[in-house]
């Protein structure tokens, strides 16, 4: 059996109490799927086949008015795990994923999950800490939409993605895969001119810095001392 597979599904957080048995036979029940960017990995009201657990690259969760206008809901990366709603309350999917970078997950069906909810008390535990905090970080967007501005809501929109996705670097600047400025506009509720305009005016400030698929992040900028 693939021991990368075994390690990765160890480093979730849902699954950190398991035994090395246990997640032996996960590994072996887990198919493994490969997204491009762009690709929808599943469509909001679909049915639910599973829950899925990414290995590598990122995804969105979003929702999108009958008009086509879409609101990225969350970014997800790498050891997070996504389609447990539908599985947990028997209703059809909550919303759209969608491949944001070309993406590895592995995808756990429906009876599996369950098992393991049912003789692990421990991951039924950490489900609900999982989604408490998915809770908290929506009613933070919900806030944010309401409260701030589109710069004040930009600054929030790339500490969350810092935090969630960044790596430091140790030099004062954090880097991050780029999201694209449409992608950045449909989070924070914004056009992706508007988004265009704000990322310009801070590259000349230069606190953001773009080189090929990255962006850097000034930390300075990331904990509010830059205006
Ligand atoms: P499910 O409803 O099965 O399919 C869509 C998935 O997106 C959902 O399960 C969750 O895993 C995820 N999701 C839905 N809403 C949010 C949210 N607000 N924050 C983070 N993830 C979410």
């Amino acid at each position: 059996m693939c021991a990368a597979l075994t390690d990765l599904l160890g480093r979730v957080s849902l699954f950190a109490e398991l035994e090395p048995a246990e997640l032996e036979m996960l590994s072996r029940a887990a198919e493994r799927r490969e997204f491009v960017r762009d690709e929808v990995i599943f469509a909001a009201n679909e049915p639910a086949d599973g829950l899925y657990v990414l290995a590598s690259g990122r995804v969105k969760v979003c929702v999108s008015s009958s008009g086509g206008k879409e609101l990225i809901l969350a970014t997800l990366g790498p050891e997070q795990f996504f389609g447990e709603m539908a599985l947990l309350d028997n209703e059809p999917r909550s919303a759209s994923v969608i491949a944001q970078l070309p993406t590895v997950a592995y995808r756990i069906r429906r009876d599996e999950f369950e098992r393991l909810i049912e003789q692990h008390p421990a991951i039924a535990r950490k489900l609900m800490r999982e989604l408490s905090l998915r809770l908290r970080r929506s009613n933070a967007q919900m806030e944010s939409l309401a409260t701030l501005d589109v710069v004040g809501r930009l600054a929030r929109y790339f500490i969350d993605l810092a935090r969630q996705h960044g790596q430091i670097l140790g030099n004062g600047w954090v880097a991050v895969r780029r999201p694209t400025h449409q992608d950045i506009a449909n989070t924070i509720g914004t056009s992706r001119e508007t988004v265009t305009r704000l990322i310009n005016d801070l590259e000349q400030r230069g606190l953001v810095v773009n080189e090929g698929k990255m962006s850097y992040l000034r930390e300075s900028v990331l904990s509010g001392e830059e205006g």
